[in-house]
């Protein structure tokens, strides 16, 4: 790892951080904290991670460093890890408790743009526009087809199932009303009548969304019990005219099997923001042209990575100064404190 150290602050707690941030983000911490931080962005080994944690008193993570018992094994001053992102499955929350080390995310900042994207996302999809983009690039537009043309799925009119109504769930219901769409929906738990209404959603069993809806959109968290919520026997469900857009996390979707559906014609095209082993993307995957593939950027505004730096920052010095961190997850250790 390439490691810079403020080493005239000395006295102060000292952090981690262990991927690049925002400059201004660091000279901020800097006033405050001894900082050791990873601006090379090059992910750590697990042993470079532990090692970097066995010092330290706070750190600033991605989704992409595993906070496991292994990763904690060495880190006796660990009070707080907050996570640059909503999406938590890279804690291991049972074993954080067990080191008394509080886990914190940064929901709210992201709901807006991150409901953004997936509605691109479900456009680019439905309307093949990274298809007929190569199409055009690759010369072969020659006439104004009435047929001959990238012919895609409408968006109005039709019916959206969207499976993880948290907030981005909401967001993406909401958009898709502006579109004159039927949203149908299913989550761990039925909304309130309050919240269906202002989303315009109806509840309905997993099944029911996948054989109604034209376009199904995945929002929900990844967990063990949620590991390939789409694999073969769900895609086997759906219309063969339905788009599938995935901007959860990998592991949502069984890749292998969307792959052999999308090449047999099974549904009619994926968006994919997310993958799973990723940044590696299942080489099946890459072989269908009816497909959109982006590299889990669904948060990725200027302004909402800022946000969720600022938000992430507020969590780590709130429990390095003994407060409650604004969204901490394992509120169990705050109250042992
Ligand atoms: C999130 O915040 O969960 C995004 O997916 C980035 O990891």
């Amino acid at each position: 790892m390439n490691t810079q150290t403020n080493t005239s602050l000395a006295h102060k707690p000292k952090i981690l951080v262990a991927r690049a941030i925002f400059p201004e983000a660091l000279v901020k911490l800097e006033a405050f904290y001894e900082v050791h931080s990873n601006q090379s962005d090059q992910l750590m080994s697990a042993e470079a991670l532990q090692k970097a944690l066995s010092d330290v008193q706070g750190a600033l993570v991605t989704g992409s460093e595993r906070i496991d018992a292994s990763a904690l094994a060495l880190a006796k001053d660990l009070k707080v890890v907050a996570n640059i992102s909503v999406g938590y499955n890279n804690f291991d929350i049972p074993a954080m408790n067990a080191a008394g080390v509080m886990a914190t995310n940064t929901p709210d900042v992201l709901t807006d743009t991150t409901a953004d994207f997936g509605f691109a996302l479900l456009m680019a999809t439905a309307r093949r526009i990274t298809e007929s983009e190569h199409w055009v690039r690759a010369g072969k537009w020659d006439q104004w087809s009435i047929v001959n043309n990238p012919l895609g799925m409408d968006l109005h009119n039709s019916t959206v199932g969207i499976i993880g109504m948290g907030r981005i769930g909401q967001g993406i219901a909401k958009r898709a009303l502006g579109f004159g769409m039927k949203v149908i929906y299913h989550n761990r738990s039925q909304l309130s009548a309050e919240d269906e209404k202002a989303c315009g959603a109806s509840y309905v069993a997993k099944e029911s969304l996948l054989q109604n809806a034209d376009h199904v959109v995945l929002v929900l968290p990844y967990t063990a019990q949620n590991h390939h919520t789409i694999g073969a026997a769900e895609i086997a469900l759906m219309k063969p005219t339905a788009t599938l857009v995935n901007i959860a996390r990998g592991g949502i979707v069984d890749d292998s099997a969307l792959a052999q559906a999308l090449q047999a014609g099974k549904i009619f095209a994926a968006g994919l923001d997310v993958f799973e082993g990723e940044p590696q993307v299942h080489p099946e995957l890459l072989k269908c042209s009816n497909i959109v593939l982006a590299p889990h950027i669904a948060s990725a505004t200027e302004k909402t990575r800022r946000a969720m730096v600022d938000l992430a920052i507020e969590n780590l010095q709130a429990a390095l100064d003994g407060k409650e961190p604004p969204s901490l997850i394992n509120t169990e250790v705050f109250s042992k404190a």
